[in-house]
């Protein structure tokens, strides 16, 4: 059998706490990701998603276990080498740089010349229909325009894996409906594995190939379930509705049996 690309072998997180026990994040997940998957991550808030997806791109060290990518071990002093596009649950724009410049910034340092810089700057500043608003400054946009010029970012480079936080939470129905058709049609016409973090199964069941629901913290895999519709999807698939019923009674169920739903923590 191949191997997957992207491997976590027991991957364990903990973060010291002054005074307690280490804080437990994750417990030791085992997880094999395909070439070319778009995998949704589920699970209560607080369980661990952004952490994993931070050890993942070599900002953060699991406690213990090892996250191989492209066959190479990935640590904070260790990179895959791979290109890892990463749009961060908060949109983390750098609020003294036009939008335009903010897009632009991982490009000039990847050492793309000006021209293709100007071309997926304005791009990706089209796909996430900013076009209009590439002279801004952050703060001069709402939170769903801040966190489209984040996915802008993450995906200009594009990358050869994307991990992508709630990348569609601060936006309306509507953007997020024709955001999440262009996010397949990238992902469709690349090939880019991606990861993305969502608390929205409905938007999980519509968008992946497969998706996981971990649990509470600490968090293991409680659910790992393939999502084997055709693409191009219809939203109102009876298919797609069914899976979400069932994830939805499943991720119900894990919450009462855990016990735990902790709401905002
Ligand atoms: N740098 C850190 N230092 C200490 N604790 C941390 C750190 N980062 C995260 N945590 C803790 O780890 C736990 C998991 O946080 P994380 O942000 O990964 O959760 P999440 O699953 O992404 O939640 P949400 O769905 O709300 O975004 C939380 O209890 C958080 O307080
Ligand atoms: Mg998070």
């Amino acid at each position: 059998m191949a191997e997957s690309y992207l491997v976590l072998d027991q991957v364990a997180k903990s973060y010291p706490r002054p005074g307690q026990p280490p804080l437990r994040v994750l417990d030791g997940l085992d997880v094999a990701v395909e070439e070319g998957a778009l995998l949704s991550i589920l699970g209560p808030s607080g369980c661990g998603k952004s952490t994993l997806l931070n050890i993942i791109n070599g900002l953060d060290d699991a406690t213990s276990g090892t996250v191989l990518l492209a066959g190479k071990e990935v640590t904070t002093k260790t990179r895959s080498g791979v290109k890892i596009g990463m749009v961060f649950q908060q949109p983390r724009l750098l609020n003294w740089r036009s939008v335009r410049e903010n897009v632009a910034l991982p490009l000039r340092e990847m050492g793309l010349g000006t021209d293709e810089i100007d071309a997926r700057v304005r791009r990706y500043l089209d796909i996430v229909g900013l076009s209009e608003f590439s002279n801004y400054y952050p703060l001069q946009l709402s939170g769903g325009m801040q966190q489209r010029v984040s996915l802008a970012r993450g995906l200009a480079i594009e990358p050869d894996l994307l991990l992508a936080d709630e990348p569609f939470s601060a936006l309306d129905e509507i953007s997020a409906r024709k955001l999440r058709q262009e996010f397949l049609r990238i992902w469709d016409r690349t090939g880019t594995t991606i990861l993305f973090v969502t608390h929205n199964i409905r938007e999980a069941v519509f968008l992946s190939t497969r998706m996981l629901v971990i649990t509470a913290r600490p968090a293991r895999v409680h659910l790992d379930l393939p999502v084997e519709v055709p693409y191009p999807r219809r939203p109102d698939d009876d298919a797609l509705f069914e899976l979400e019923k069932s994830v939805t009674r499943d991720f119900m169920r894990m919450e009462e049996e855990t016990g735990l739903t902790e709401i905002g923590s």
